[in-house]
């Protein structure tokens, strides 16, 4: 191993992270090492892939990253078929379905072990609601359905927990800044590309909860952007209850205001097509 080699780097990273006390850390690098890094694993997380430059859409990523999700997928087909798969890579919305075409075709797909990372959109909601209502993020909790991109990002903020209410300047002001968190951290790095840590830390919750729940703990309801049945969209981001087996149940959207209703007809004219790009990318 070369000493400032990418294998030396993560080895470095690995043995850095791992004294004896600790949950044990091994760094695995490239195709080769692909079917070590997954045999035996119960819950796999993939954020692979580029992120965004300043004037890009989730979606400019797809031409790269949809390649990247589908080796990852049919290592996971092939390694660890029953794991439960969270999925970050973007564009989300169009990265699901290309996953759930993977395990299609390798005959492993279980809709409930499929999971799209939307919790950094749940985080960013109760940062900025917390702020206009003067209170702790912690004891905030705002449902955020749809998707992971633009407008696709519905915070349903008539549902806020504990209840609340907000004027429709407010409820302009939300929508918007939630719906474009992500291209504002993308903007701010000028280039040096997008959301790092506080997507880390949304990662870190959500596999949190699906491990909670792996384990037997009851109780446990994430947003996330799974095969559902809520709208006619094959995929849709609602609050699920997680479970042994991942997602055991996609819970409804609850009662919509007219200004939500509206917002979920340009979401699921959006997610529709990211979805059929995603089907039609594995078919074509
Ligand atoms: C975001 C990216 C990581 O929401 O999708 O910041």
């Amino acid at each position: 191993m070369q000493p400032d080699s990418a294998a030396h780097r993560i080895a470095r990273v690995a043995a850095h992270l791992s004294p004896s006390s600790l949950p044990q850390v091994r760094g695995f690098l490239g195709p080769k090492q692909l079917e070590a890094a997954l045999t035996g694993m119960d819950l796999v997380i993939i954020p692979a892939g580029l992120p965004r430059k300043p004037g890009m859409t989730r979606d400019d990523l797809f031409n790269k990253n949809a390649g990247i999700v589908r080796s990852l997928c049919e290592g996971v087909a092939k390694c660890c078929p029953n794991a439960i798969v969270n999925l970050i890579s973007n564009p989300v919305n169009s990265t699901v379905p290309i996953a759930a075409e993977v395990f299609k075709k390798a005959g492993t797909y279980d809709p409930k072990r499929l999971l799209g990372v939307t919790t950094l959109d749940v985080a960013r909601a109760n940062t900025f609601v917390a702020e206009v209502l003067g209170v702790d993020p912690k004891d905030v909790s705002v449902p955020v359905v749809g998707g992971h991109a633009g407008v696709t990002i519905l915070p349903l903020l008539s549902q806020v927990s504990p209840p609340c209410s907000f004027t429709p300047e407010e409820i302009g002001y939300l929508t918007k800044r939630i719906q474009n968190g992500g291209t504002e951290v993308v903007e701010a790095k000028a280039g040096a590309g997008s959301a790092t840590l506080s997507m880390a830390f949304a990662a870190a919750k959500f596999a949190d909860a699906c491990l909670r729940a792996m384990r037997g703990d009851a109780g446990i309801v994430e947003c996330s952007y799974v095969e559902s049945a809520v709208t006619e969209l094959p995929f849709f981001a609602t609050k699920v209850r997680l479970g042994r087996g991942g997602a055991e149940e996609v819970l409804p959207l609850g009662p919509l205001n007219d200004f939500e209703r509206a917002g979920l007809e340009m979401a699921k004219k959006e997610l529709m097509e990211s979805i059929q790009k995603g089907i039609d990318f594995m078919n074509k």
